[in-house]
């Protein structure tokens, strides 16, 4: 197959997988007599540790959660933004990105000003997002590249805008991290959140969440457990004293540890590659593909502008639904996303000029069947 899907799910490196593997297997057959206290307590260290270097942040400011939704969930119930404040977000975003703040909205009165971008997907930008944002609001939360178009925020521009407006600035770099060079040693995002399972090329079951240091001082993460407390280890219930740190206590109790190791790993292999040279390779094959695409008679929805583009392209065709072109390409060996009536296509470090020539050549056949074809057979070896 030639998979261009990373927007949906990465692919891991074997390195990872065997991490994975390794850290079941021991807990298997060892229980306690391997994952004793002193390796519990560590058993996130190296993912914070790799996490933080890819963002050029300190690691205190770093916590391993389970899921980019759940650490936005501890943010939103966090701030709880009041009755006469609002927070903005894009219409067309990926759901757990308003969901929480709207939940809490409800109990707190705040509203949720959307950016209405799902009629023209393709002219999300800056200016549309500066036109909802006022002085009532508490907090701007979006994606920092959109799953649906691929579009990149520039988060300098978002930062300041938040900052003239005193509001929080929540990024999800779901969609960025491993794709987009990230450097947060500025201080002037306020979180980042990202799943792991995507650019990241790591598991389900872990993400990470950067808490800037002004939000530092305010977080107060609603959840709490066994690890939210100061001495984690002396299991006294009779009282909660919470750790000083809130970083630490979005890590409130035990999670799927295994996850959390394949995922330091997976970091550490994009950070092998180097994220810099994948945001370049990641940019010529997205524009490769675009241009494909728009001589083949598509309606790209994605941007072609410079700095605002990736790796994630969109795309229509004309007098076709695109979730079914999308159907009929993963049928002929092409592993795509429908998305709202268009097909989604997104390139990583590990395609090649190859996978995109072999994509658009099936999508050509495609459109001129209107139907699926038969897969190519790829020229790549297996593997071992
Ligand atoms: C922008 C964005 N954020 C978050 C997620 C998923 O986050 P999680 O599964 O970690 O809650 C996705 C998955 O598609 C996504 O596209």
């Amino acid at each position: 197959m030639c998979y261009l899907n990373t927007a949906s799910i990465g692919l891991m490196p074997l390195s990872a997988q065997l991490a994975s593997e390794r850290f079941a297997r021991q807990l298997g057959l060892y229980g306690t007599t391997w994952f004793d206290e002193p390796t519990e307590v560590g058993a996130l260290d190296a993912a914070r540790r790799t996490a933080a270097a890819l963002l050029k942040a300190p690691v205190e400011q770093v916590a391993i959660t389970t899921s980019m939704t759940e650490a936005m969930s501890q943010i939103a119930w966090s701030l709880r933004p009041p009755t006469g404040t609002n927070v903005v977000s894009v219409d067309f975003e990926f759901p757990s990105v308003p969901y929480p703040w709207m939940r809490v909205a409800r109990e707190t009165g705040a509203k949720v000003r959307l950016v209405p971008a799902s009629e023209h997907p393709g002219e999300l930008s800056l200016e549309a997002v500066a036109e909802v944002v006022d002085e009532a609001t508490e907090v701007i939360s979006l994606s920092h590249v959109q799953y649906s178009t691929g579009y990149r925020f520039e988060l300098g521009a978002l930062a300041d805008l938040a900052a003239r407006h005193g509001a929080w600035f929540v990024v999800d770099a779901t969609q960025s991290m491993g794709a987009v060079s990230l450097d947060l040693s500025d201080g002037q995002i306020d979180a980042m959140l990202c799943a792991g399972y995507k650019w990241l090329c790591g598991p389900f079951g872990a993400a990470i969440c950067y808490i800037g240091r002004r939000l530092l001082e305010r977080l107060d993460p609603p959840f709490v457990g066994w690890k939210s407390a100061q001495e984690p280890y002396t299991m006294d219930a009779s009282r909660l004293r919470l750790a000083r740190s809130p970083v630490e206590r979005l890590e409130y109790s035990t999670m799927a540890y295994g996850a959390g190791v394949a995922l330091a790993s997976s970091i550490d292999y994009v950070r092998s590659v180097g994220v810099e040279k994948i945001q370049e390779h990641n940019l010529r094959l997205g524009a490769v593909l675009h241009d494909g695409l728009v001589e083949l008679g598509a309606e790209v929805l994605s941007t072609r502008e410079d700095g605002h583009r990736t790796g994630i392209v969109t795309a229509r065709f004309p007098g076709l639904d695109g979730e079914e072109v999308a159907g009929w390409l993963n049928q002929s060996g092409i592993i795509v996303s429908p998305r709202f009536g268009s097909t989604r296509l997104s390139v990583h470090f590990y395609n090649t000029d190859e996978d995109v020539a072999l994509a658009l050549r099936t999508i050509r056949a495609i459109l001129q069947r209107r139907g699926p074809v038969a897969p190519e057979r790829s020229g790549r070896g297996a593997g071992p």
